[in-house]
Order: C-alpha cells, then sequence, then structure tokens
C-alpha cells in the first residue's frame, strides 16, 4: 500500500498517466480551451498563465491528491489529466474527475484512464469509495465511467446554472468491493 505523496506512471495499452508537470501547461491549456471542455466541466475563467503554470509545478509536493496527465501513446502527446482529489483520509474517499481534448475522444483513452487511475486509488491507495459528478448533458462521460465500473448513486436536481438554463448533476461511485470483485471476473 503506498500514499499520495508518491505519485505513479500508470501504462494502458492506449495511455500513459504520468505525473503532470509544468511542461505540460500548453498541452493542457489546448485541451481546455476546447468550448466542449469549457461546458462538459463547467469551467468559469481562466486563472492565468503564471497561476496554472504554478499550480501545475507544485502538484508532485501535494500529498493528498494525485493529478497525472494522460499521454496518447499513438502520439506521444498529453491529451488532458485524470485526477483524484477531495480526499478524506477517514471515509477512505475522493473524488474523480477527468478531461480529454479533442485530438483524443472518442477511441477509448478516457475509459482506459479512468480504469487505470481507479485502480490504482483501490488497489494501491487503499481507498474505499471512489465518486464524481457528472451533468446530465454529458452522456458520452458517463459511459465511459459505467464502462470503468461507476454506478449512479443519485442526481443532484438543477444544481449547475449554465448560460441561463439550469441542469441536474448525476452522482456515480465506485466502491472498492464491486471494483475487486469486476476486475478477478474480468481477470477469470
Ligand atoms: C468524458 C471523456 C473523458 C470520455 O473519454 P473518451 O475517450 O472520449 O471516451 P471513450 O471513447 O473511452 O468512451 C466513450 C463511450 O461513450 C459512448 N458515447 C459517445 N457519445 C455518446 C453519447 N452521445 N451518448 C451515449 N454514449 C456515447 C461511446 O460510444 C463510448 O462507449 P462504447 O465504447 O460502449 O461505444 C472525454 O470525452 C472528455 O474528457 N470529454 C470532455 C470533458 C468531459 O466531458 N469531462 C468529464 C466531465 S464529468
Amino acid at each position: 500500500m503506498t500514499d499520495f505523496a508518491y505519485k505513479p506512471t500508470l501504462t494502458g495499452e492506449l495511455v500513459e498517466l504520468r505525473p503532470v508537470t509544468e511542461d505540460d501547461y500548453p498541452a493542457l491549456q489546448e485541451a481546455m480551451d476546447d468550448p466542449e471542455v469549457v461546458k462538459l466541466t463547467a469551467s468559469r475563467g481562466e486563472i492565468g498563465e503564471e497561476a496554472a503554470r504554478t499550480w501545475y509545478r507544485t502538484r508532485g509536493e501535494q500529498t493528498d491528491r494525485l493529478d497525472l496527465v494522460i499521454v496518447d501513446r499513438t502520439s506521444g502527446e498529453v491529451v488532458g489529466e485524470a485526477v483524484l482529489n477531495d480526499w478524506s483520509p477517514e471515509d477512505e474517499s475522493c473524488n474523480f474527475r477527468i478531461f480529454i481534448g479533442p485530438k483524443g475522444r472518442g477511441r477509448g483513452l478516457g475509459t482506459e484512464a479512468t480504469r487505470l487511475i481507479v485502480g490504482y486509488g483501490i488497489e494501491e491507495l487503499g481507498l474505499y469509495r471512489i465518486d464524481l459528478g457528472v451533468y446530465s448533458f454529458n452522456p458520452r462521460a458517463q459511459r465511459a465511467y459505467e464502462k470503468a465500473g461507476f454506478v449512479v448513486e443519485g442526481v443532484k436536481r438543477q444544481a449547475l446554472k449554465w448560460d441561463g438554463e439550469r441542469y441536474d448533476e448525476i452522482v456515480m461511485a465506485v466502491l472498492a468491493p464491486e471494483w475487486k470483485a469486476a476486475a478477478l471476473r474480468s481477470e477469470a
């Protein structure tokens, strides 16, 4: 068992997840500038280049979260990020979030990245619960999360107000026993 201070590289067939560095700023900013990413993650305003660079530069020092970039193994390019945050040590739980820019979407990278970081969180960090929020207008993300083992727990009704419209936020989570049972099944 390890802890959040250690920053792993996780390698799958399609993606490699590795610790984010300041040098990843241009690729991540490009992905985040995509209008779909802006809406689907409900991003409200940019923090500016200097603050963003400082943010990425300091992720390696954090002992309560894990920020990994998603590298498309076909091109070697950074296409997005996958993060475990909002850790609650008492509950052995945390939140998960992910985004992938236009260059990396719709080819299975998101599903594999989700499986890799969730597997690491449960099997190596000893987390019992990983949860997330996904907006009702994002069925692609919901599908990717379901494929990676998340189940719908409920709905935060009309939680998001975006461009004057209100939208539901769906809460999904995966629990360690479910994950382990599914992982064992897929090995059999
Ligand atoms: C969400 C995200 C990580 C998913 O990663 P991805 O690599 O694009 O997704 P995958 O290719 O692994 O899987 C997508 C699945 O959704 C399905 N899908 C795509 N569009 C869909 C739609 N409109 N309705 C339902 N399912 C859809 C795909 O067919 C695929 O399922 P399948 O393999 O059973 O056919 C990525 O699209 C992304 O970052 N999008 C922008 C930001 C975002 O939405 N972040 C999440 C916020 S909660």
